[in-house]
């Protein structure tokens, strides 16, 4: 029996499971993978405790993601971007991490528009949390030439923009607007159009019609962006599929399957997601 859990504090709200339970029924993998609430604090004990607890390894999720980057011995570039990590397993005694969002991003643009990468000379990114520092890490990654960022508080966009000063540029949240003709890739990482916060309240009849719109919230499924842009004729890109592609990497370590991301594992977490 491999187990593998996910770590949070609370862990009412985490989904993973569903993902993971689905994977390890449809492959027929004797497994468990199940939520584990650790108290802030106490993160790099449990860690280090994985193996003596007969845990393959975990997903770690709020609030406990910089804490689990803090106690690895080895991290993925991704992670280093980022300075978080959501993915954990261990090997020889030694406890490796990923950051999964950003490949779960990526991933998820690919299935919506395949060979984005060759349109898309200029993307914008709204926001500048670490949802955005991984979106961000993940565009350079697949050679975006530009990519600019616009968040409510400007400070934090600059402090990722000096970082890469040739790729990434800081827009002023006022004047979006007026940002949006040049941009070929749209994406909200901001927390607007989750259910119980503000739309996002931007017009988007100067973006072309050809830019490619993507939103990471999934409560609701399809946010007011999305459906406006989808009402425009863009190509989009709902969240929901970035959730379910950073699942694979951990699935695939610990239970030795790389596992699809079909419509069927889409429709079972869509149905929770309505049912919310
Ligand atoms: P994550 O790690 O998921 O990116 P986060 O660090 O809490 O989460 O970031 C949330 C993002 O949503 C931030 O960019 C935040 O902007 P600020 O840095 O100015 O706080 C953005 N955000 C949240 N509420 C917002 C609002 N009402 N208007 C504009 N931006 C908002």
């Amino acid at each position: 029996m491999i187990r593998a859990c996910c770590i949070g504090w609370p862990v009412t709200h985490i989904r993973s499971p569903l993902i993971h339970g689905f994977w390890l029924a449809q492959y027929g993998i004797a497994g468990t993978y199940t939520r584990e609430a650790v108290e802030p604090g106490d993160v790099a004990r449990f860690l280090r405790g994985l193996e003596d607890q007969g845990l393959a390894g975990c997903n770690v999720t709020i609030p406990h993601k910089e804490a689990a980057f803090a106690a690895m011995d080895e991290v993925d570039p991704g992670a280093v971007a980022v300075g978080a990590v959501n993915t954990v397993w261990h090997e020889d005694g030694r406890l490796i991490g990923m950051n999964s969002d950003v490949v779960g991003f990526l991933k998820n643009l690919d299935d919506h528009v395949p060979g984005w990468e060759g349109e898309v000379a200029h993307a914008l990114v709204l926001g500048a949390g670490g949802a955005a520092r991984g979106i961000v890490h993940g565009l350079l990654s697949r050679g975006v030439p530009v990519v600019t960022l616009a968040n409510r508080s400007p400070g934090k966009a600059e402090a990722i923009a000096a970082a890469h000063p040739s790729t990434i540029r800081t827009q002023v949240w006022q004047d979006l607007p007026a940002a949006l003709g040049g941009v070929d890739l749209l994406v909200n990482t901001t927390s607007l159009g989750m259910t119980g916060q503000p739309p996002l309240d931007l017009p988007l009849q100067t973006l072309k019609p050809s830019a490619i719109v993507s939103d990471i919230v999934y409560v609701p499924l399809e946010t007011d962006l999305i459906a406006r842009a989808a009402a425009r004729g863009h190509r989009t890109v709902e969240g929901l599929g970035m959730l379910l592609h950073q699942a694979v990497p951990g699935f695939a370590r610990w239970f030795g399957v790389t596992p699809q991301v079909t419509s069927a594992l889409y429709e079972h977490l869509a149905a929770d997601v309505r049912g919310h």
